[in-house]
């Protein structure tokens, strides 16, 4: 509608510009008034532009009116016989989140269509870093590296390998059981929460990246080129191979002068390090069900995978102000943590929601929440927006930021004065994504293995990280980030987790030569097992989905924990269900198979593992002698296509076309556990 509405009206400026720059010298008819004429065109053509803007409120309005802000979809890589087969905001994980662990700082992300503010945009494949806004700049966009966690002294102290391993696992343990009693956890396991922060921005005709990322850069030379792409891909239905387009959209945001003024939608992933800890009891886990039950995961199953999502909350039950308001004020807009702000637009100034006294709120960072009424008098709490649960707003000066003007005008009602004032502000907008927990991996280095700076490290194209004098890596770097020694886990990274980059057990020359082999340090989504403290999560996407603010979600929710647990909410049924006490539970693995390929021989791409799985009526079919060609998981950025059949054990019979996999994957599939 915007599109067709904004070439319209390019081609009616072209049509004014021009009639505005060649004027007639000697006017063919004198009784035509032509000045008139141009005035006229140019009040309609504001009408036109006003009316745009009118347009982009309409449909901003109806997206906020069916949800809230929050995930509406990733990218279909499956189907099947009924919808729940394909993706929703999650299937194999949330978000399409995944692990870099041998990048230093880098967070796996893939594209993600998300809502924020009524407006709804696509991401390119996102994989952002580790980055927080500045401490001391005001600057725009100006942010820091987050400060990793050190290492306990107490693991350090020790004198051999084998001792500190031991001692870390100790730490491992305390944190997984939450006891801090003898070891403190809580100084070296750092909470951080990452959100997605998007503005209308005014830089429209100059192309900027909104966050770079060590893996992925939006490959378009403007705004123009960008979109250009992008209509494109949506007009033919292509995929970019590389996952770097985006979907940004542009409006017009005033009317100046008969003068658009357009602003440019832009986003980015920050971190920020959270003041106290969480206990990681306050996630709790969504029950997907589009994804848990076409994998026949039960719960405990299912929150032990990448496709869960929780809920952060440290009580149950209704609530205004809660947890997540208070983690999410520690954030600052785009002013940066030394934004200092108070916001009296229309007169009335904002007070601190989370204060029983009268604290004006600093409107600099993000909240939904606040408090408003004349000042003495007893206050209203009030919520951003008219009914987005996760419209979480700040206000900046940064000049970038697109503004927007209002005008208050009021009558007296003795001398018929009218006295005018008018606001002009500019707000950003968030939405929290995950909580990552930073461990004390990512400053260990009991080999002390030389960190080669960016830019320094001399890429030698045979140094794959094998465990040879020639074959591995010279010291480790931002993208082979292996520092952690192999000992600390138990069995292979892969036969746990087919992550997408890191590989296991890499060969690291350390300062005098020598080869020592250590394992990825950076961010993962579950650690390899740790032997007696077991796999531990470190990543807890906590982010909303657009559809749960409409009423359908809500009804369908509630309608949810009814049918879950009909025992407990037995009482609420119009006619309640007969339950017989020992019901029995069918096993779920019967219902659907998960296997897994064995290790990759070749290298590269290195060792890694895929994962198929296999729904009951495949089951029956490969068993009875047929065969079945489906496409593998993805890892180490690709996937397989596989013609299975059943000989004694499900068996790949041809794989990409030839009997063997390119990378060297035996033929026999593995079920998981
Ligand atoms: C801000 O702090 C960083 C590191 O603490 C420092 O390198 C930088 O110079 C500081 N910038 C300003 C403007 O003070
Ligand atoms: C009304 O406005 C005029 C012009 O601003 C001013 O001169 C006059 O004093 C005002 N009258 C009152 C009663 O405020
Ligand atoms: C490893 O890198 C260092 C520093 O660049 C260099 O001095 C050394 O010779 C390299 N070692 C090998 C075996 O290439
Ligand atoms: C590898 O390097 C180490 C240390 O320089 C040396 O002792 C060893 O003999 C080398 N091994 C091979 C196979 O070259
Ligand atoms: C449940 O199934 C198991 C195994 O099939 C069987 O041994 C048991 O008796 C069943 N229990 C009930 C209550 O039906």
């Amino acid at each position: 509608m915007i599109r067709y509405a904004s070439f319209a009206l390019l081609v009616l400026i072209g049509y004014a510009c021009g009639s505005v720059r060649h004027p007639p010298t000697t006017t063919p008819f004198p009784h035509v008034d032509l000045q008139g004429r141009i005035d006229k065109f140019h009040v309609r053509l504001e009408d036109i532009m006003r009316q745009m803007m009118m347009q982009q409120l309409y449909v901003e309005e109806r997206i906020r009116s069916d949800g809230q802000s929050g995930i509406k979809q990733i990218r279909q890589y499956h189907d099947g016989s009924r919808p729940y087969y394909s993706e929703t905001h999650t299937y194999g994980g949330v978000c399409s989140i995944h692990n870099h662990a041998n990048y230093d700082r880098t967070v796996g992300m893939g594209e993600v269509n998300m809502v924020i503010n009524g407006v709804d945009f696509r991401t390119r494949h996102n994989d952002y870093k580790l980055r927080m806004p500045s401490t001391n700049s005001s600057m725009f966009q100006a942010m820091m590296d987050i400060p990793f966690p050190g290492v306990p002294p107490e693991v350090t102290a020790k004198k051999t390998l084998v001792e500190q391993v031991a001692e870390m696992r100790q730490w491992f343990r305390a944190w997984k059981d939450q006891d801090h009693s003898t070891r403190d956890y809580r100084k070296y396991f750092k909470p951080v929460l990452c959100y997605m922060e998007a503005a209308w921005t005014l830089d429209t005709t100059h192309f900027s990246e909104p966050f770079s990322s060590d893996r992925h850069a939006i490959d378009a030379s403007s705004w123009q080129d960008l979109q250009d792409k992008v209509r494109f891909t949506s007009y033919s239905g292509s995929k970019h191979v590389n996952e770097n387009f985006a979907y940004l959209p542009t409006t017009i945001m005033e009317v100046v002068n008969g003068t658009p003024e357009f602003a440019q939608w832009n986003y980015r992933i920050l971190c920020h390090p959270l003041k106290k800890d969480i206990p990681v009891k306050y996630f709790h886990v969504a029950d997907d069900l589009s994804a848990r039950f076409p994998h026949g995961q039960t719960m405990d199953v299912f929150s032990e995978s990448r496709s869960a999502r929780f809920a952060l909350y440290a009580e149950d039950g209704e609530k205004t102000y809660s947890l997540i308001d208070e983690l999410m004020s520690e954030i600052p807009g785009k002013d940066n943590y030394v934004a200092n702000l108070k916001e009296d637009v229309f007169g009335e100034l904002l007070y601190d929601a989370s204060k029983t006294d009268d604290t004006p709120l600093n409107t600099g960072y993000y909240h939904r929440w606040y408090k408003v009424g004349k000042s003495g008098s007893p206050k209203e709490v009030a919520h951003r927006g008219f009914s987005d649960r996760n419209l979480w707003v700040a206000q900046t000066t940064q000049p970038r930021i697109a503004p927007m003007t209002v005008e208050q005008c009021t009558l007296d009602p003795v001398s018929q004065n009218k006295t005018c004032q008018s606001w002009t502000r500019r707000y950003t907008y968030a939405v929290p994504l995950e909580v990552i927990y930073l461990s004390p991996l990512y400053s260990w280095n009991p080999y002390d293995l030389e960190n080669r700076p960016r830019g320094s490290q001399v890429s030698e194209i045979q140094r794959v990280g094998g465990q040879t004098n020639d074959t591995a890596f010279n010291g480790t770097g931002f993208k082979t980030f292996y520092r952690t020694p192999p000992e600390m886990f138990m069995g292979k990274e892969v036969e746990r987790d087919p992550a997408d980059t890191t590989k296991s057990a890499v060969g690291v020359l350390d300062k005098h030569g020598k080869v020592q082999l250590a394992e990825a340090s950076g961010t993962r989504i579950f650690l390899p097992n740790i032997p007696g403290v077991g796999t531990l999560r470190m990543r807890y996407p906590i982010v909303p989905v657009h559809g749960e603010g409409s009423g359908v979600w809500k009804e369908l929710d509630a309608l949810k924990d009814m049918v879950m647990d009909m025992e407990k909410y037995k009482g609420l049924f119009e006619n309640p269900p007969t339950l017989s006490g020992s019901s029995n539970v069918t096993d779920s693995a019967e219902m659907t198979l998960h296997l897994r390929t064995g290790v990759a021989t070749k290298n590269p791409p290195g060792p890694h593992v895929h994962d198929i799985f296999l729904s009951h009526d495949v089951q029956d079919k490969l068993k009875s002698g047929g065969h079945a060609t489906m496409f593998t998981g993805e890892a180490l950025g690709h996937s397989h296509q596989v013609l299975l059949g059943y000989r004694n054990a499900y068996t790949i019979m041809q794989c990409d076309g030839q009997p063997q996999c390119w990378d060297g994957h035996p033929t026999t599939l593995y079920p998981v556990d």
